[in-house]
């Protein structure tokens, strides 16, 4: 199939994007910029190609086409051994249901293109609740199936010319909102236990919870997308690299309600017994805001552990918290080798966060002894404007949160701004940090701080 070659202006949120690309050029401490986005995949263009409209779907916004996409997807599984195959989604408003996707398959969808998820509950299949959270995330038990699906699959492509995947939303957020839901809300991406994933040029709109969701996969790419949701949408996330490794973010846009990346692994005895962390991740060259959660947040979900992330390049604003680590007594797990540099944020609450109690547990089996590890955390070269908190660090008492290392960060806190720091149950070290951090952030030793090792991205096998 011939695609169009698109010209035309380049937007603002484009422009944002050369430039983040451009000033990316520039070394960090002269480590150069090796991480796992720096070795990706390469996209073969597929050999086969049918349209959507030719199994008789309708792109009215009215029809519903839930069985044009199941029947376009079970007639293209027959080429997965033959290279693959694409399923093009031309202009229109394409309403659906839920589908799965199968394996060796592009899903494109061209501009002007919408896939409009169903405001019909009855059009959403219910089904299991993952392994490592023991229940919906929201409610006990099932949990409706996300728009769109992939279980066991291996190079899969969601992608286009800036089409458009709008979850509509907003039925699902008055459901939560009034507790009038049955099952946990549904996502707009869930793609479990696969391997080369890669979701780019396209544009979310109004998810019912998450945007994208990989679980139990590798070798993950997400770049140069566009998600958006309202500030008032009830805990709606952008991305969320779950149990999974090898995974980069990059150039992309979010602008949420709850928070734009959550890194997670699990709940509580649920997540210690699968046992599978989310490693090896590098988030770069994106624009995040969250309004009432976090840009960027590790759990609170995390008992299969988190370790080896770096983020650089990133620019905050107007959020409640900037970058934010949260667990709690039961979920067992670690968070450590985070590396976080090249942060710019403005407008924004809290800037840090690091606390260690106050999150729910899925049920009353949790093991509470089962105590998280935080440690090994570096933040680096960061330059905020009007911030109220600079950092809330508080660990838990019987395994205290250590080696946090700061260097390096200047921000400016606005008039209203009444705590500059609150310490408790940590320690760390920080260098050229101003405000100036609560005693316990200033212990002399840097010899633990988290720094990146040359092979960095050896795991990367994309
Ligand atoms: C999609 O896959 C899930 C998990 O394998 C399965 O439960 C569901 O029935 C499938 N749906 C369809 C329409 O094939
Ligand atoms: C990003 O996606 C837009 C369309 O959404 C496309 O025009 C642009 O070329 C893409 N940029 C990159 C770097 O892939
Ligand atoms: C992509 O599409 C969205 C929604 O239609 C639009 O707001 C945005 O400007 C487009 N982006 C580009 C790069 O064309
Ligand atoms: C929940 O179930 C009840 C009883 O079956 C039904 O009346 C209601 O519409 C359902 N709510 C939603 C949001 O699906
Ligand atoms: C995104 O679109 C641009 C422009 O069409 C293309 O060059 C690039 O390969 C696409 N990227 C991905 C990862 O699909
Ligand atoms: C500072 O940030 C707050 C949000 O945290 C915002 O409401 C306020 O308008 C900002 N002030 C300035 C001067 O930009
Ligand atoms: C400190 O951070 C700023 C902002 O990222 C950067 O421009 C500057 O080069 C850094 N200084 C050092 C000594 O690394
Ligand atoms: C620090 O975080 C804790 C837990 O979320 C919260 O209760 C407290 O109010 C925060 N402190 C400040 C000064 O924001
Ligand atoms: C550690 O945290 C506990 C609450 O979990 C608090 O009571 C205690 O004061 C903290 N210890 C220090 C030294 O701040």
């Amino acid at each position: 199939m011939k695609m169009p070659v698109r010209s035309g202006s380049l937007p603002f949120q484009v422009a944002f994007l050369l430039l983040l690309a451009l000033s990316s050029a520039v070394n960090i401490n002269g480590q150069g910029s090796n991480g796992i986005c720096d070795d990706k995949p390469s996209l073969e263009p597929r050999p086969h190609s049918v349209s959507i409209s030719e199994f008789g779907a309708v792109g009215d916004g009215k029809t519903l086409n839930t069985l044009a996409f199941q029947n376009a997807i079970f007639y293209l599984k027959s080429f997965a051994d033959k290279g693959g195959a694409q399923l093009y989604v031309p202009p229109g408003r394409w309403l659906t249901g839920s589908f799965n996707l199968t394996s060796h398959l592009t899903l494109f969808l061209e501009k002007g293109a919408v896939i409009l998820g169903s405001q019909d509950p009855s059009h959403w299949e219910v089904v299991e609740p993952l392994p490592s959270y023991g229940r919906g995330i929201e409610l006990p038990g099932g949990r409706y199936q996300s728009l769109i699906n992939g279980y066991r699959l291996r190079d899969v492509v969601i992608t286009g010319d800036n089409g458009t995947i709008d979850g509509q939303g907003s039925i699902w957020w008055d459901w939560f909102n009034s507790h009038s839901l049955n099952y946990s809300r549904p996502h707009l991406v869930e793609i479990v236990n696969s391997q080369t994933v890669v979701v780019s040029n396209l544009t979310f709109l109004n998810a019912p919870a998450y945007n994208i969701h990989p679980v139990y996969c590798s070798n993950v790419l997400v770049q140069n997308i566009s998600v958006t949701a309202p500030p008032d949408s009830p805990h709606t996330v952008g991305v969320v690299p779950d149990s999974s490794d090898n995974v980069c973010i990059e150039e992309s846009i979010i602008n949420i309600g709850y928070d734009a990346i959550a890194l997670k692994s699990g709940w509580d005895e649920y997540g210690i017994a699968y046992g599978r962390p989310t490693r090896d991740v590098h988030i770069r060259n994106v624009l995040l805001r969250s309004s009432s959660g976090s840009c960027i947040a590790f759990g609170s979900e995390m008992s299969g552990g988190i370790s080896n992330v770096q983020v650089d390049r990133v620019h905050l604003y107007n959020s409640f918290s900037g970058i934010e680590f949260r667990t709690t007594k039961g979920r067992g797990g670690y968070i450590e080798e985070i590396i976080i540099s090249h942060v710019e944020m403005e407008n924004i609450d809290t800037a840090f966060a690091a606390i260690g109690h106050s999150w729910s547990h899925p049920d009353d089996h949790y093991d509470p002894t089962a105590l998280p590890i935080l440690e090994q955390i570096t933040v680096q070269n960061v330059v905020g404007k009007n911030i109220t908190v600079a950092g809330n660090f508080s660990g838990i008492q019987e395994s205290p949160f250590t080696s946090i290392c700061l260097f390096n960060i200047s921000l400016s806190l606005n008039p209203g701004s009444l705590t500059s720091w609150v310490c408790s149950n940590v320690s760390g070290t920080s260098e050229t940090v101003f405000p100036e951090p609560c005693p316990e952030l200033k212990s002399s030793s840097s010899s633990t701080c988290f720094s990146l090792p040359n092979s960095y991205g050896r795991a990367a096998v994309l």
